[in-house]
């Protein structure tokens, strides 16, 4: 797919479907959409039950991803151009997943659109950044307010024997969690 900024890797897109249980019939906000790899990845998990809709605020990387959306044959992905920390447009959402530099700027418009039950998610590379977002988070309400980090090793077998690889991903991000209780 094309793309012009770093996506989320299955990895950690594992982790957030796993511990907000997202499944089919989920209405999702994703923010920003960069290159829509994420909001692709919502999108065929809710299914045809469910919708996605992915906010990015620079039109050129809204169109990027409107493209992939659309390559890939999702038609329950809908792409806005549009500042997700101005408003929310979409009510009774299950999930609000944000990867974006300041995703507390969000965190009272997320509490608003999120349905009872629902949950926030946030993906930030700095350690800085989740202190500020759970300050914010707890002030606002969300509840299980938590933060993780996921690291991801692969094994390689080879004929002298078997051990972890040299070369990983050291870091990707941060990944922290809110739910509306
Ligand atoms: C790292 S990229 C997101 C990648 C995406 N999760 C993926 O897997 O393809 C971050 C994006 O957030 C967008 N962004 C930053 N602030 C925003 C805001 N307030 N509202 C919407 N999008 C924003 C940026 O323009 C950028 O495209």
């Amino acid at each position: 797919m094309e793309r012009k900024c770093s996506i989320i890797l299955p990895k950690d897109i594992g982790i957030i479907t796993a511990l907000t249980g997202l499944g089919s019939g989920f209405r999702v906000l994703d923010a920003g959409s960069g290159s829509g790899a994420t909001a692709m990845h919502f999108g065929n998990i809710v299914g045809d039950q469910g919708e996605v809709f992915s906010y990015e605020i620079r039109e050129d990387f809204a169109e990027i991803a409107e493209r992939n959306v659309k390559g890939f044959g999702l038609d329950n992905v809908t792409v806005k151009c549009k500042d997700v920390t101005e408003s929310i447009d979409e009510k009774d959402l299950n999930l609000i997943f944000l990867d974006l530099p300041k995703p507390w700027d969000a965190a009272e418009a997320a509490m608003d659109a999120l349905k009872h039950g629902g949950y926030i998610a946030t993906y930030t590379p700095f350690i800085e950044q989740i202190q500020i977002l759970q300050r914010v988070l707890k002030k606002v309400g969300f509840k299980e307010v938590e933060s993780f980090e996921c690291i991801f090793r692969g094994i390689e077998v080879t004929n002298k024997g078997t051990r972890p690889k040299t070369r990983m991903a050291g870091h990707t991000g941060y990944l922290s969690f809110g739910r509306k209780i």
